[in-house]
């Protein structure tokens, strides 16, 4: 199928082009930043604000599914009303668009970060968290997310022909930042596994990226099983941490104490259960086995 991939430089879109191309589609990235594209993969440098631009490109590309992962991708990284003009107008000009062309299945990337977890009060109604929990972003790149969520809330009344959806990618890994590379925090993989201070502030959540790419996949190829206009955990099955996070939680995260009990069974603080059933994901890389080269313990 003709595949149009926003972002496609990102770290979580190199990724997704590599597993979409492996799967057999043909792909396209749009991108802003230029990058060498994966074997058989064409890449198009252009700003997807810009209406021509996005329009040209759309007109290229075809596409059959749109994968949207374009935008700013880290809370704080600029002036919050730029993080809110550009992530909610990309993902209302990308997801109207891929509408406009014909698209019959286009997905965005939301976050995690829509729960509203890390402010002094935030109390979960209930652990894990799961993708009916209330969600209460507290800053410009968590209500852009949720904003996102809204778009594709609104934009899915009305289309019955382009089945629509978000998936919140938990904190997500790429292959060379398991074999050492600096995320995007400064730090290695292996430091913020062992140090709970460094991966509590996402609630210890994680996913590969070939796994959160493998489910990108799922849902274009497969939207038939996806509810039109509805969000879905994109997270690890695990925490990231050596251990059952339910007294780290407890203590790190005081408001989350009456709850905690639940994940002493080594579950994460995120469910993926509605990805895994209604989607038939299977995340498999683990911080266990991509860690096992002796990085770490
Ligand atoms: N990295 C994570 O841990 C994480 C977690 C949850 C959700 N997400 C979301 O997943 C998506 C991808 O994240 P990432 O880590 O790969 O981010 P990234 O910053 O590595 O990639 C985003 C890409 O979008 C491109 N871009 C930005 N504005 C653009 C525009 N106007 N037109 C065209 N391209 C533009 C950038 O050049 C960049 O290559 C983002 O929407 C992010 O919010 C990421």
């Amino acid at each position: 199928m003709r595949v149009l991939v926003t972002g496609g430089s990102g770290r979580l879109g190199r990724s997704v082009l590599s597993t979409l191309a492996e799967r057999g589609h043909q792909v396209t990235s749009v991108d802003t930043t230029p990058a060498t594209p994966p074997d058989g993969v064409a890449a198009i440098t252009a700003d997807l604000l810009d209406a021509t631009a996005r329009e040209d490109a759309f007109t290229r590309a075809a596409p059959e599914a749109v994968v949207h992962l374009a935008g700013i991708a880290v809370p704080f990284a600029h002036p919050d009303v730029r993080t809110l003009q550009v992530n909610t107008g990309l993902a209302w000009a990308v997801l109207s668009a891929a509408i406009e062309h014909g698209a019959h299945s286009a997905v965005a990337a939301s976050s995690p970060t829509v729960y509203g977890y890390n402010t002094p009060t935030w109390t979960p109604r209930y652990l894990p968290l799961d993708e009916d929990h209330p969600v209460q972003p507290w800053h410009a790149y968590g209500l852009s997310k949720e904003i996102i969520e809204g778009t594709v809330r609104s934009l899915a009344r009305t289309t019955d022909t382009c089945v629509l959806s978000a998936l919140r990618p938990g904190y997500v890994v790429a292959p060379e930042e398991w074999a050492g590379a600096t995320t995007q925090q400064g730090h290695t993989m292996a430091q913020r596994l062992a140090d709970p201070a460094l991966a509590a502030g996402s609630l210890f959540n994680y996913v590969d990226a070939r796994d959160a790419a493998e489910l990108f996949a799922l849902v274009i190829e497969h939207p038939e099983r996806v509810r039109h206009g509805q969000v879905y955990n994109a997270v690890a099955d695990d925490p990231l941490a050596p251990g059952p996070v339910d007294e780290l939680m407890a203590r790190l995260h005081p408001t989350t104490a009456p709850h905690s009990a639940a994940l002493s069974d080594g579950r994460a603080v995120f469910s993926n259960r509605r990805a895994r059933t209604e989607l038939g994901w299977e995340p498999t890389r683990t911080w266990r086995t991509q860690l096992s080269q002796g990085r770490v313990g």
